[in-house]
C-alpha cells in the first residue's frame, strides 16, 4: 500500500493575506484542492492523509471531503515536521509500504514524478527530488558574503519526498524532541543514518510562497491547461 501524507497546516503569513495560502485559488479552484486532486488522480497512491491548519479545520474539511482516497484529515502541529509526525502515526493502522510527504503550496507535480518516486524509493527506502543550482551561491549574512559555495555541490530539495513507511516512523520517534531542527523529511531520514537517495526534480514543480509566486502559479496553471 502506498499512503501519501499533505500537510497543509501552515497558516502561509509570508503572504499577508487573511486565509492560509492553501485556500487561495488558480482559476476557481484551491490549491488545496488542486494538489490534492494530483494524488487522488494517480493509479499508484491509494490513500491520502491530509494535515490541516486547526483554525481552518472545517474550510479543509469542505474543500477535500470529495476525494474518495482521502483516509483522515486531521489538526496539524506547530511546525511542519511536528505536523508530518502527526500523519504518520495515524498510518500506522494502515502500515503502508511507501509513504510520500508533500506539501500543499506544491500543486503542479507530475504523474511521471509520482512514478518516479515510488519506483526508486521501492528499491532504496528513499527517493527525494532535487534540483541543480544554476546561480552562484553564497554564505552570507543579509548584508555581508561570508563565503562562496560550489555550484555544482548544492541542491535545492522538493516535496513528494518517498520513504519506507516504518524507517521513517523510526528516523522521526528517534528525532521526536528535535523535530525544529529539521526543514523536511529527508533529513530527519538522513539524521537517522538512512542513505537518501535523488531524483531530478521537475522545475515546475514550485512552492508558492510569495504572491509573485502566486501570479507565476496562475500563469503555469493556464498553460497546463
Ligand atoms: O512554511 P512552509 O512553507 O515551509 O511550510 C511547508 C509546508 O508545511 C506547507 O505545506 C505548510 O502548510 C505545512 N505546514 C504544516 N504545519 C505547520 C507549518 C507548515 O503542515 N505547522
Amino acid at each position: 500500500m502506498i499512503s501519501t501524507i499533505i500537510v497543509a497546516a501552515g497558516s502561509g503569513s509570508r503572504m499577508n493575506k487573511s486565509i492560509p495560502k492553501q485556500f487561495l485559488k488558480i482559476k476557481n479552484k484551491s490549491i488545496l484542492e488542486i494538489t490534492t486532486s494530483i494524488f487522488e488522480n494517480s493509479e499508484l497512491i491509494d490513500n491520502i492523509i491530509i494535515v490541516a491548519n486547526k483554525k481552518f479545520f472545517k474550510k479543509t474539511e469542505l474543500e477535500v471531503i470529495k476525494f474518495k482516497k482521502v483516509f483522515k484529515i486531521i489538526p496539524g502541529g506547530k511546525t511542519r515536521q511536528e505536523s508530518v509526525f502527526k500523519g504518520l502515526k495515524i498510518l500506522k493502522q494502515l502500515n503502508p509500504s511507501i509513504v510520500l510527504i508533500h506539501d500543499v503550496a506544491r500543486p503542479f507535480i507530475s504523474n511521471i514524478l509520482i512514478k518516479k518516486l515510488i519506483t526508486k524509493a521501492k528499491e532504496k527506502n528513499s527517493a527525494i527530488p532535487i534540483l541543480k543550482e544554476n546561480s552562484t551561491i553564497s554564505l552570507s549574512t543579509k548584508n555581508k558574503i561570508e563565503k562562496f559555495l560550489d555550484r555544482n555541490q548544492v541542491y535545492q530539495h522538493q516535496t513528494p519526498q518517498a520513504f519506507d513507511f516504518k524507517k521513517l516512523f523510526e528516523a522521526y520517534t528517534k528525532f521526536e524532541k528535535n523535530l525544529s531542527d529539521f526543514t523536511d523529511d529527508a533529513s530527519i531520514f538522513f539524521a537517522n543514518k538512512n542513505e537518501v537517495y535523488t531524483i531530478e526534480g521537475e522545475k515546475n514543480n514550485i512552492k508558492i510562497t510569495t504572491n509573485e509566486d502566486l501570479l507565476f502559479a496562475k500563469f503555469l496553471y493556464d498553460l497546463k491547461k
